[in-house]
């Protein structure tokens, strides 16, 4: 058995370089391989058929990469996608790869808040799939989720036009004003939580950069068979289907040291 594998991340763009962050941040000893499908950046405006196909392709390419266990950021992928990977793909074309999505750890998180009103906020795809509403009614049947699609917002944080995000999340807000927590389910959005924060004083703000690093860690620790294979050389590797100037540059300021390449 290999001692030297990876632990993948993978997105749409590079958003999850956040959630990457605080996993580096809680366990640094690990090798990271990061990939962002960013030559078909949006994922959550477009249809099931090529948000799977995407994905899947892109599943092919980090489990070439080394990767054991990969941890897909992209809520858009996690609800069109995982269940598929897990079900149907995993089992045929890399029994011994983990893929696990963002969903269930949020909803486990945003669960904790003694109310029956819970929001949730992602890209057009997230909300329509009801991903996130069907997990929640496992836990609780009763409780009432209020759903809202916010397709301005990734292009507005893309394009780092904070200005006129904050415009549009001051609107959003009041959906969620009865809201004992609020989910933020997109890569892109814990860019945006303390203005959601400003909105919602009252509100919990479920945002997964600070909560799946805490979970991997659990994860990793009641699985052996995946802790035992990664590599602990600290070595980190993140590459993107298309890079520009404008992505070298959001990276660079998530990690200064660490290069962004073209897959
Ligand atoms: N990564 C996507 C998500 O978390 C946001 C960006 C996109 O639409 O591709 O849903």
């Amino acid at each position: 058995m290999s001692k030297d594998m990876k632990i993948g991340v993978f997105d749409s763009g590079l958003g999850g370089l956040v959630i990457t962050k605080a996993f580096i941040k809680a366990m640094p000893q690990f090798n990271y391989f990061y990939y962002g499908d960013s030559a078909h950046l949006p994922y959550g405006e477009k249809t099931s058929g090529q948000i799977l196909k995407y994905t899947l392709q892109s599943m092919r390419y980090m489990i070439a990469q080394n990767c054991k266990i990969i941890i897909i950021a992209c809520n858009t992928a996690t609800s069109i996608a995982l269940r598929y990977i897990q079900q149907r793909f995993l089992p045929e074309y890399s029994p011994d790869t983990k893929v696990l999505g963002v969903v269930i750890p949020t909803v486990e998180v945003a669960t904790e808040v003694n109310s029956q009103n819970i929001g949730v906020v992602a890209t057009s795809a997230t909300i329509r799939s009801h991903i996130y509403k069907t997990e929640l009614h496992k836990i609780n049947p009763d409780l009432n989720v209020v759903e809202l699609a916010a397709p301005e917002l990734v292009p507005l944080i893309e394009s780092n036009n904070f200005e006129y995000a904050e415009d549009f999340v001051g609107e959003y807000c009041n959906s969620f004003k009865n809201c004992g927590s609020l989910i933020l389910g997109c890569t892109h959005y814990p860019l945006l939580k303390d203005i959601f924060r400003k909105y919602l004083p009252d509100v919990k703000i479920v945002s997964q950069d600070e909560l799946m690093a805490e979970k991997l860690k659990d994860y990793l620790r009641r699985h052996n068979e995946i802790y035992t294979c990664l590599g602990q050389n600290g070595l980190r590797d993140f590459k993107v289907s298309s890079l520009n100037k404008h992505s070298q540059k959001v990276a660079q300021n998530l990690f200064a040291d660490i290069p962004l390449l073209k897959a």
